[in-house]
């Protein structure tokens, strides 16, 4: 899509309420000083060894992001099930095993459940699995006719098949397959787990699906899609600790789009997963908010309030006084692996702005040591940086295709802890 393409969408998408305008003139980016990587919030102290880091500056950090940004992640659920509703040992012609497993959570005011789909290779050991929720249900990401469609999809139009009454269709099977490079994720030694997001937090774009969320299982009132999608995570890494094929003390969270700030967040804030996967986040996922190219907290909390804390709107043109920015939100992740990729179309996501918040992160990288990091230099189409922390712009659109998971593929391989 050209980025003429992209503002229009979005602008069209807006209230009119006096479109903000979009730059995307590198020349008329604000000159706005980072927060320090280092620094809690406030600048008020500077970790200068990664135990500093781990006590005084992390938590502080993580406390901006919950209360202002994405809204506190529900805790763990006081029950939850995992039964396995549907196995192979023989898909993807032969060579991967599936599973389905009917995730089912208990809080005091409900139960909810939904499906993950799970594909694994068949390999001597248990297997790192990439984990990250699909747009379309599970059904979509793969042509494989076992696949359990969910029960409530969101009205859209994929392939030119309009849903308008909330009910999946057999037409979507398959239709973004090219997605979820099943087949070369599992060559590549890795399995994949998949949740439909929706059965989450249904993202209904113009009013907020809280009430048919998970949150409805909890008394206490909660908010921010993100912060649900991204606890629906964590749950899907609950299912994979049951299964014994999949390592799950080697679980990246990978997403893309609004997924991607989906995927760090889970990552940021359940240190069980080993890695993350930035794909195309952009605006409160990779890309620096002070830059304010492209989606800006202005268009984001106007288009999309319920994704995110109430309290975010406030800061909305008001980047620059933000307390910390994006990069913090990346070294969260800190020190395990985390890669982010953008797309050279995709300027309504600031490809230059995930990278150099990538590259500002990566100075809590090499508090633990991390000597291979990115530098200015490392910025260009399809050319990958693969060390302690990775980064690629694929050539095109914005899309997660199997250029990008080739590279996730090769970057974690090397990245990931030995198995134990
Ligand atoms: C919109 C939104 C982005 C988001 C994207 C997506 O474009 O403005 O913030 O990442 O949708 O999820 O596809």
């Amino acid at each position: 899509m050209k980025p003429l393409a992209i503002c229009s969408f979005a602008l069209a998408a807006l209230p009119s309420l006096g479109a903000p305008t979009v730059n995307y003139d590198e020349a008329k980016v604000p000159d706005a000083p980072l927060p320090d990587a280092l620094s809690a919030p406030g600048g008020t102290f500077k970790a200068s060894n990664a135990l500093e880091w781990e006590s005084r500056v992390r938590p502080k950090i993580a406390e901006f992001f919950e209360s202002e940004v994405y809204g506190r992640r529900p805790p763990r659920p006081e029950r939850e099930t995992f039964e396995i509703v549907e196995s192979s040992d023989d898909a993807l012609g032969g060579k991967a095993l599936r599973r389905q497993i009917k995730i089912t959570l208990g809080g005091a005011k409900g139960e909810k459940s939904f499906i993950m789909l799970l594909y694994l290779p068949k390999s001597p050991a248990p297997a790192p699995v990439f984990v990250g929720l699909n747009f379309m249900g599970n059904h979509a990401t793969a042509d494989d006719p076992e696949i359990i469609m969910p029960e409530w999809v969101r009205n859209t139009r994929l392939g030119g098949i309009q849903i308008s009454d909330n009910r999946p269709t057999e037409k979507y099977r398959g239709l973004q397959s090219r997605r979820w490079p099943y087949e070369k994720i599992i060559s590549k030694g890795f399995g994949a787990a998949t949740i439909y997001y929706c059965d989450i937090y249904p993202d209904l774009e113009k009013a907020d699906g809280a009430p048919q969320s998970v949150y409805s299982i909890f008394k206490e009132p909660m908010n921010g899609a993100i912060a649900a999608w991204s606890w629906g995570l964590s749950r899907a890494l609950d299912a994979l600790e049951t299964v014994p094929q999949a390592d799950a003390k080697r679980a990246v969270a990978v997403g893309h789009s609004r997924l991607g700030k989906t995927a760090l967040l889970a990552a940021a804030f359940d240190a069980r997963f080993a890695g993350a996967v930035s794909n195309d986040s952009g605006c409160m996922g990779a890309a620096l908010s002070r830059r304010q190219f492209g989606e800006t907290v202005e268009i984001i909390t106007r288009q999309f309030p319920f994704w995110f804390s109430p309290e975010l709107r406030k800061w909305a043109g008001r980047e620059a006084e933000m307390p910390a920015d994006q990069h913090q939100m990346l070294a969260l992740i800190a020190p395990r692996p985390l890669y982010v990729a953008s797309a050279s179309e995709d300027l309504w996501a600031d490809p230059r702005g995930e990278f150099l918040s990538l590259a500002e992160a990566s100075k809590a990288y090499a508090l633990f040591g991390a000597k291979n990091v990115p530098s200015e230099a490392d910025f260009g189409v399809e050319k990958p940086f693969a060390g302690d922390v990775g980064y690629h712009m694929r050539r095109g659109g914005h899309d997660i295709l199997e250029y990008d998971w080739e590279n996730f593929c090769n970057f974690f391989s090397k990245a990931l802890p030995r198995a134990r």
